[in-house]
């Protein structure tokens, strides 16, 4: 089989560019590891930027989004029963859209099949080959069946555990990483969220966050110990510990119910630089990882995918190769920003087991300057609503 772009990973980085690939004409075709329905059962975050909405309008996939997705002009901040507001809308003029990523991936899905994109499921033993040369190709097994994809360039969209990222030489790649000694148990429930915007709480128990998917599913999330198992908290146990996190005023109007989910993820920060070699493209999680605190995952891995759909089209409409030699250095530097973010916030926010009093402290000043600062506020809601592309 020949395409123009090999596609590695159906998560939203690449069934995303694989759509806006298609309305300028550009073939391409996804390979995808695991079963769409094992994809659309994974529960990520669910705050978009305005560039991640934009880019779902061009690739013509914004209806829903626009019919159910819920405008949040600011954001609540807390440390122990003081509250405050980030007003978005007034810093910026922009706000952030609720809408879970499960849901984006899915009207992305049926945007492709819709169009007609080529997507292969349960696709085994990818390798790419002849990523430094003109005439890349990927071989990859289904039901055992050997098959390969001869293409123009491979973009790897195959998340932080895919192959892609492995397929630069050792000497041309580095990696940057910090991992963060505690996780995010998180549940999801079908109550009305606790307040219309969302609430990130400081407290002498750990972080806490309150978010939503809509107006009858709410989004929660405690910091827990990285050996904690998500058996070890029963429902109970976890509002108990959410009703101690936040203020008590939340606490008093929190309306709890069963979980439907429940799960826990570890936080990390990670980089690979570079993020081209020859025709292979990194995107998105394969190419970074941010802690959940602030959301950047989804919309970091958006932009990514917004400078590589312009080198492409750069090079299949202008025969100009600009675009492409440009991504690595355009993409890094607004990763590197959103990691600067995601890694403030999660530091400001969170407990961490080695924190000294003088430690505390600091935060607590942060928290208080954050809270009586316009110009620290602008920064947050600069960061929050997404820094341009
Ligand atoms: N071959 C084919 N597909 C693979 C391989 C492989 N060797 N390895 C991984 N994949 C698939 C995974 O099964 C997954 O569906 O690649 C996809 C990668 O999707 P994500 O991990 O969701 O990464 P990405 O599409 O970059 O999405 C960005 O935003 O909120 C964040 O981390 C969150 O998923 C999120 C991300
Ligand atoms: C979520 O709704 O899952 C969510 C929201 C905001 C975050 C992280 C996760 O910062």
């Amino acid at each position: 089989m020949r395409t123009q772009v090999a596609i590695i990973g159906g998560g939203p980085s690449g069934l995303l560019l694989s759509q806006l690939l298609h309305t300028r004409g550009i073939d391409s075709v996804v390979l995808e590891r695991k079963t769409k329905g094992y994809v659309l059962g994974r529960i990520r975050a669910g705050v978009l930027e305005q560039g991640f909405v934009t880019l779902m309008e061009e690739a013509g996939c914004a209806d829903r989004l626009h019919a159910e997705g819920i405008t949040h002009d600011g954001t609540l901040v807390s440390y122990g029963d003081e509250l405050f507001r980030v007003d978005f809308k007034e810093h910026t003029g922009t706000p952030v859209v609720i809408y879970g990523q499960t849901e984006v991936t899915r009207d992305l899905y049926e945007a492709r099949e819709k169009s007609g994109g080529k997507i292969e499921f349960n696709v085994e033993n990818v390798v790419i080959h002849g990523a430094d040369t003109e005439t890349p190709y990927v071989s990859y097994a289904v039901d055992g069946e050997a098959r390969r994809l001869d293409c123009d360039f491979v973009a790897g969209c195959d998340g932080f555990h895919g192959v892609s990222r492995q397929t630069i030489p050792l000497d041309v790649r580095r990696e940057y990483e910090k991992v963060y000694p505690f996780g995010w148990l998180g549940i999801l429930s079908e109550t009305p969220p606790v307040n219309h915007e969302l609430i990130y709480a400081n407290s002498p128990r750990g972080f806490a966050l309150c978010s939503m998917r809509n107006e009858n599913l709410s989004r929660y999330y405690i910091q827990c110990s990285l050996s904690d198992k998500p058996e070890d908290w029963t429902d109970e146990a976890f509002w108990q510990e959410l009703k101690r996190r936040i203020p008590a005023d939340q606490a008093a109007k929190l309306v709890t119910g069963p979980s439907i989910e429940k799960s826990i993820a570890p936080l990390r920060s990670f980089v690979t630089e570079p993020m081209r070699w020859g025709r292979l493209f990194l995107c998105g999680d394969a190419a970074h990882i941010v802690p959940p605190t602030g959301a950047k995952g989804l919309n970091t891995a958006a932009s990514d995918i917004h400078y590589l759909y312009r080198g492409l089209r750069e090079f299949y409409e202008s025969a100009s190769t600009d675009g492409i030699d440009s991504y690595s250095e355009k993409a890094l530097a607004r990763v590197w920003k959103a990691e600067r973010f995601s890694w403030w916030f999660s530091s400001l926010m969170h407990r961490y087991p080695d924190q000294s009093e003088f430690d505390l402290k600091m935060q607590v000043a942060e928290l208080e300057f954050l809270r009586s600062n316009k110009a620290a506020q602008q920064a947050m809601a600069e960061n929050y609503v997404g820094l341009p592309y």
